[in-house]
């Protein structure tokens, strides 16, 4: 089965009610998405691939059982190992080879479009003229965004072979877009001068 974008939605949505994590997921899915077209590849399987990389994170969320005890799970939905294999690879504590570009891509995606998320956040008008520098000075505050590991951040930008700095313009020009799905403010919401 080659699995949609809207049925790994559907089994995401099944799993998980938390709107952080729906927000999370639909973030990385952008992310993903963007480099999928960036480099040609196939949009629908990594956009599928990324939505389901936390599907079992509400029912698992301790490291002993996320993401490995979602594996079963999706195969019994009928995901394709290779949509499986890249799903596990996003975990560390795993240690699975990123062998593919779908894998370096999703690691690469996953901590930072979080930290993007939160530079947005704070931000009046959201991702809007949010420039890679302001979000490398944030990364260097370990009080901001704590929960974000900033060495997996750098690795993942090394994994694909980019200067940081192109690859958080990329996440944030990915994101842009889904702003207000992601409960970011945009230029629009601003206040008038
Ligand atoms: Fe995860
Ligand atoms: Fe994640």
């Amino acid at each position: 089965m080659r699995p949609s974008r809207d049925l790994a939605w559907e089994t995401l949505t099944r799993y998980t009610t938390s709107e952080a994590l729906l927000r999370h997921a639909l973030a990385v899915e952008a992310s993903v998405g963007y480099y999928a077209r960036l480099y040609g590849d196939d949009e629908e399987f990594w956009r599928a691939t990324a939505l389901l990389h936390d599907f079992d994170y509400e029912i698992h969320p301790t490291l002993d059982k996320h993401p490995q005890d979602g594996a079963p799970i999706l195969r019994e939905e009928g995901y394709p190992e290779e949509l499986i294999e890249a799903v596990l690879s996003h975990a560390e504590h795993l240690e699975i080879a990123r062998d593919t570009q779908l894998k370096k891509v999703l690691f690469a995606c996953d901590e930072l479009s979080g930290f993007v998320h939160a530079c947005g956040l704070v931000r009046p008008t959201g991702l809007d003229g949010l420039e890679p520098k302001s979000v490398k000075k944030k990364l260097k505050q370990p009080s901001f965004a704590a929960g974000v590991h900033r060495d997996e951040v750098y690795e993942g930008a090394a994994l694909l072979g980019l200067e940081l700095d192109e690859h958080i313009a990329n996440v944030v020009a990915a994101m842009q877009p889904i702003a207000p799905e992601l409960g970011l403010r945009t230029t629009a919401d601003a206040p008038q001068e």
